[in-house]
């Protein structure tokens, strides 16, 4: 292959509204290395069949929330005209390849992966039985990353094992057939609490079923009630006199993750920074009421823009569709190409041209002999 080139590829599964989580741990940055100007390509692609993976039962509800994903995606900024959005059912190259390199993955190595691994505990699967296409889904995300040549594919921290799976699949794949497949580097956030930001009620994941998330798009009324109603803080911060603890505070991680210098100028000058606030919550005489109310203006300036471009192109959803169909036709092609390279190095490639008639007339010839 010529050089290569600064391809990221990334993904989401539809399974629902992309929340705060999401924007900290994966989405902004995105958006940053979209504007950066050192990609050549930078695929995003929705994950349908892996969500199909553990919602067999419901495939309406991935179908559904395929465009929620998509107006998430150009609400907080990724530009069609720099990122490709894609539909994975809708790339057969992407099955093929899931099929080749599943012969190059065991079961023994599949069961070690620790991501899996708690996701079978928290799906019941451990119980009910696993489904095989939901053992093998890091296999298939091996797929979608080497079909779009990608050598950067910014995740969160989760998605490391499957990375690392993904590596070993393409050291696998090169030496037994050949140099074909470019190998992949994990980029993860920075910021530790933006790797893991925690549901308001302080819970490790933000998840539909508890409840204890803020999507992006949210009202501003519920972003209030969801702070205000919702979000720990410290519990032996009884009085606003009472010394507090910012650790393991709700209030402070998200602050943490989203607060700036300039916030403080703006919303609360008895600040400089967050480093002088916790100072004064930690010594006592600080109130958790003000400490929300600032939060919330943090959290509404990032969520305000995004949900008034959302407004937008909600109401021109057929422009959505036209934008998703497109990036889908551009990954078809990339992906086609990939799955012949990787037919080719296999020498399953039959049917391109008919040389293999020569060559079969060639054994017959010398079996007769
Ligand atoms: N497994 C990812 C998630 O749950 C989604 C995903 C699918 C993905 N294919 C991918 C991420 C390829 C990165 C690259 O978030």
């Amino acid at each position: 292959m010529e050089q290569q080139k600064q391809i990221i590829l990334t993904g989401d599964r539809p399974t629902g509204r992309l929340h705060l989580g999401h924007y900290v741990g994966s989405l902004k940055r995105r958006v940053e290395l979209q504007n950066s100007g050192e990609f050549d390509e930078i695929n995003i692609l929705i994950a349908d069949d892996q969500a199909l993976t553990d919602n067999a039962d419901n495939p309406a509800k991935i179908r559904d929330n395929i465009i929620n994903v998509v107006l998430d995606y150009l609400s907080v900024g990724l530009d069609p005209e720099k990122t490709t959005i894609c539909v994975q059912s809708a790339l057969p190259a992407l099955h093929a390849l899931t099929f080749y390199y599943m012969n190059l993955v065991t079961t023994a190595r599949l069961a070690r992966n620790p991501t899996v691994k708690s996701e079978i505990q928290m799906r019941g699967f451990a119980d009910e039985g696993l489904p095989v296409g939901f053992f093998a889904y890091p296999v298939s995300q091996a797929a979608d990353i080497t079909a779009f040549n990608a050598n950067v594919v910014p995740v969160g921290e989760d998605q490391l094992p499957m990375i690392e799976q993904t590596r070993e699949i393409v050291e696998k794949f090169n030496r037994l057939y050949g140099k074909t497949l470019v190998l992949p580097k994990a980029i993860i956030p920075e910021n530790e609490t933006q790797r893991r930001l925690p549901g308001v009620d302080g819970k490790a994941k933000m998840s539909k079923s508890l409840g204890n998330c803020i999507y992006l798009s949210d009202t501003a009324k519920t972003v209030k009630k969801q702070v205000n109603g919702k979000m720990f803080t410290d519990p032996t911060h009884l009085r606003i006199e009472d010394p507090g603890h910012t650790e393991g505070n709700v209030v402070f991680t998200y602050l943490d993750a989203f607060c700036t210098d300039d916030h403080f100028a703006e919303y609360l000058p008895d600040y400089k920074n967050l480093d002088e606030m916790k100072e004064h919550y930690r010594r006592g005489g600080l109130g958790d009421g003000t400490c929300k109310k600032f939060l919330i203006n943090v959290l509404e300036e990032t969520l305000s823009p995004i949900r008034e471009s959302r407004a937008k192109w909600e109401k021109d959803i057929a422009s959505v569709y036209d934008i998703l169909e497109a990036g889908t036709k551009k990954a078809r092609e990339t992906t086609n190409e990939t799955l012949a390279r990787v037919q080719k190095a296999m020498r399953i490639d039959y049917f391109g041209d008919r040389s293999i008639i020569k060559e079969w007339e060639k054994l017959l010839k010398e079996a007769n002999k």
